[in-house]
């Protein structure tokens, strides 16, 4: 029997337009004859709507959904209880839509931070992808770190602030050395993220920081390559080989480098390092996956840093268009786009079934 399946996309994240490319791609692959899809995409302001696949249609190089063009579609709201197991269209019709499965592909704050997995979960929907513990901690830089140092997990020194009072040069320097990583503690896209050369710089890079959240870190700077590894699994997660991002004439791996300049970086898949290399950064990743209670799928980016690795962070819902590294990477090691879809269902369908197996029969 055919399942529906709600493809939920967009949002308010800067990584909107990358979400709609992630779904375009997502639908186009999906096998139609074991899906119907409902495509509820959030516009650029928050609101939910069932969209059809004129939300692809857009003037701009790249698709989004802004608040003006999602008018053209009805409103929907999700059902809270766990026996709809749906939405609602908040049209005329108040048309009831229940649901086998969610595939949420949205990224930062509201999207990839556990909000969204709670909604879906009060809801008694299957998600694929983390869970909302995971999805939460993972998103918290200072909080994932600190799980990590204390499971034994390389990570670069840092330091974490709740406000810029206690930001001095004398604290820092009994930790740190320059450069510096300021950082917003919950964020991504490189939004809010400053490379500190020289003291004077600190001031401004605090108080952007402290922009984008109110609890801020600031981290060792080294130099560093970038590897990202994709871990895919519930209780036996499984790495794929490891990838490289070399950011070509930027500092670092800036949100200029990540979506304005379209050679803001060079994709190597796989990344050229040592079999014995290969071995610890997979190894690195799985366990980082572990700790911090990832399920479903997420990438998980280290840095190599004069032969030692680290773990930098653990992204639950990375890039998903056909041409990101998390799908790119599964590819080289043999799974095509449209089976590593399958698989990331079937592990939600099996988390969702242990998650509820003590509710459902209530
Ligand atoms: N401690 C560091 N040393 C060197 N480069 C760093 C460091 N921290 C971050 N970077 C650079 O900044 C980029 C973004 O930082 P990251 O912590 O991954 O934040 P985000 O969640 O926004 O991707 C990294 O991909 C890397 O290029
Ligand atoms: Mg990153």
């Amino acid at each position: 029997m055919k399942e529906t399946l709600a493809l939920i996309f967009g949002g308010k994240s800067c990584e909107h337009e990358i979400s709609l490319i992630s779904a375009k791609n997502i639908h186009a692959s999906l096998d139609k004859n074991k899906y119907d899809v409902i495509l509820i995409g959030i516009d650029k302001s928050g609101g939910w709507h069932i969209c059809d696949e004129s939300v692809w249609e857009d003037s701009q190089d790249l698709p989004s959904l802004s608040k003006e063009k999602a008018e053209r579609y009805p409103a929907v709201a999700v059902i809270p209880d766990t026996k709809t197991r749906g939405f609602i269209s908040l049209g005329d019709s108040k048309q009831i839509v229940s649901v086998d499965i969610a595939f949420p592909i949205t990224h930062g704050p509201f999207g990839e931070d556990g909000t969204l997995q709670g909604l879906l979960r009060m809801a008694g929907i299957p998600y694929v992808g983390a869970d909302l513990l995971s999805s939460s901690i993972c998103m918290d830089k200072s909080v994932s770190k600190k799980l990590l140092e204390a499971n034994s997990i390389p990570v670069l020194p840092f330091m974490e602030f709740r406000n810029s009072e206690e930001v001095s040069r004398k604290r820092i320097e009994s930790h740190l050395k320059l450069p510096l990583f300021v950082k917003p503690s919950n964020l991504g896209s490189s939004v809010g993220i400053s490379k500190v050369k020289s003291w004077e710089e600190l001031e401004e890079a605090v108080k952007n920081a402290f922009k984008f959240d109110s609890k801020i870190i600031i981290e060792q700077g080294a130099e560093v390559r970038e590897i990202e590894c994709a871990v895919i699994g519930n209780s036996y997660p499984e790495s794929s080989v490891p990838g490289e991002i070399i950011p070509i004439n930027h500092e670092f791996y800036s949100y200029k480098a990540k979506y304005e300049d379209p050679n803001g970086a060079d994709l190597i898949i796989p990344a050229k390092l040592y079999p014995d290399q290969v071995d610890v950064a997979k190894r690195l990743a799985i366990s980082a996956y572990k700790i911090l209670n990832v399920s479903g799928f997420a990438r998980v980016d280290l840095f190599l840093c004069r032969g030692n690795f680290f773990v930098n962070e653990v992204n639950t819902l990375p890039g998903f268009t056909s041409i990101s590294m998390f799908p790119k990477l599964w590819e080289y090691s043999g799974i095509k786009y449209n089976e590593l879809l399958d698989k990331l269902i079937k592990l939600a369908k099996e988390k969702h079934k242990l998650d509820f197996a003590l509710f459902l029969d209530l």
